[in-house]
């Protein structure tokens, strides 16, 4: 087979075979084909797309170009979940112990954060002593043991898609759908669950700007994962706002802790309990999602939810009494308090420049090696549509010094608008696929 054939071949609209895909990833793999014929291909994909058929290959090709979890050691229903990425986002942190505490098994492996959108393995790194870095047979252990481990990506997941990313991301490649797609899911099929719930991000803060993008990539996303076997749903959810009060690594355990004794913000409670039942249905565990929501309130009310979290931390070497504690997590020493400029509605809080604005108080990296400060980030004390006092404290900024605050809060004061009109308020659940 000849790289060329399958490039001329894409570049006129054809369909690739299962063949040419299986020997193109292979070559991407072990480096016999150059970057600038990567790159080339990437862009024809780009402009004439792939078939459904082309991305599930793509899909199970990618997957199987490195290791590939094996879970049978873990019995019962391994469910998968994956956030499209969004600002403030720390539902992994609460749907896995809520799941967990309904029966799901959750076999997790997660990624850091990168750019203005966090990661759930520095929010979970945040705690004292946790270790993400887990050998294989003690994963599995936990797993059976409560129900839960998160661990952080292995190096050897997906190397092909590793490679292609980093060409796309040089290449004005990364919006592609099908390419979407197929990273997404080989990451999900190698993670080795039996069912996958996806939560696509709608909105300033997400990849997906529009709703018929993210409608087309949940559907794509949906198709691959059950055509490759595994029962696969979708949400479509709002990031036009910052995800619950918090933002910031250790920040946001507190706000998970907080969902977890049912006293958190409601917008967030409610995602969370969607994405719970919606795991619990997959799982086969509740026949419908009514019934799922309801035992999913359950493991809150009963407090059984909170006890997952905190056996799952103490499990893998965290200090649990930070969860029974919060004022133990660590906060960054500088502290500054943005008030609002006028009185009226927030009209807009724009979730990509809130990242932005964490990201600059040190919650973030801009590049893979940046340190991250887990103290800093965005405390919220009003969010879009909240009706605020001209001279009400907004927002609480943490960083390490005064002066991150103060570049922190022009980002910030960026993101917001008040006007004198109520905001329209949009749904947080967009759509349900699958
Ligand atoms: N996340 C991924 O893992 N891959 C993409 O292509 C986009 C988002």
């Amino acid at each position: 087979m000849r790289m060329y054939d399958i490039l001329h071949k894409k570049r006129e609209g054809g369909e690739l075979s299962t063949e040419e895909i299986s020997w193109l990833v292979r070559a991407v793999t072990e480096g016999s084909v150059p970057d600038y014929q990567i790159s080339a291909l990437l862009m024809a994909i780009y402009f004439k797309g792939m078939t459904p058929d082309e991305t599930v290959d793509l899909t199970w090709e990618m997957a199987r170009s490195g290791d590939m979890a094996d879970l049978s050691p873990i019995p019962g229903a391994k469910v998968d979940k994956h956030s499209t990425g969004g600002v403030g986002d720390k539902t992994s942190l609460i749907v896995g112990p809520i799941a967990a505490a309904c029966g799901v098994k959750i076999a997790k492996m997660s990624g850091r954060g990168l750019g203005h959108t966090g990661g759930t393995v520095d929010k979970l790194e945040s705690i004292p002593g946790l270790c993400m870095d887990i050998p294989r047979e003690r994963f599995y252990e936990i797993v059976n043991r409560t129900g839960i481990a998160i661990v952080g990506q292995s190096g050897s997941l997906c190397p092909a898609d590793k490679k292609l990313y980093a060409l796309r991301d040089v290449t004005a490649t990364v919006d592609s759908l099908p390419l979407i797609a197929a990273s997404i899911m080989s990451k999900k099929l190698a993670a080795g669950a039996d069912a996958i719930l996806l939560d696509v991000k709608l909105g300033s803060g997400a990849f997906m700007k529009t709703l018929p993008e993210a409608v087309e990539l949940a559907k794509l996303m949906v198709d691959t994962g059950n055509k490759a076997g595994r029962r696969t749903a979708a949400l479509i959810t709002d990031m036009d706002m910052p995800l619950g009060r918090c933002i910031g690594n250790a920040l946001e355990v507190r706000e998970a802790v907080e969902i977890l004794h049912g006293t958190g913000d409601k917008r967030l409670t409610e995602l969370c309990l969607e994405l719970s039942a919606g795991m619990i249905v997959l799982a086969g565990l509740a026949e419908t999602r009514e019934d799922a929501l309801s035992k999913a309130r359950e493991a809150i009310r009963t407090g059984r939810a909170f006890k997952v979290l905190c056996d799952m931390v103490s499990a893998q070497g965290g200090d649990s009494s930070c969860l029974e504690d919060t004022g133990k997590l660590p906060l960054s020493p500088c502290g500054l308090t943005v008030t609002a400029a006028e009185s009226g509605y927030i009209a807009a809080l724009d979730a990509e420049a809130c990242g932005l604005a964490a990201m600059e108080l040190g919650a973030g990296r801009e590049s893979k090696e940046d340190e991250i400060d887990y103290g800093a980030g965005i405390e919220l004390l009003a969010n879009k549509g909240s009706k605020v006092e001209q001279g009400q404290p907004i927002a609480r900024l943490y960083a390490g010094s005064e002066g991150r605050c103060e570049r922190a809060k022009e980002r910030f004061l960026s993101a917001l608008s008040i006007e004198k009109e109520e905001p329209e308020a949009r749904p947080l659940i967009i759509e349900r696929i699958g």
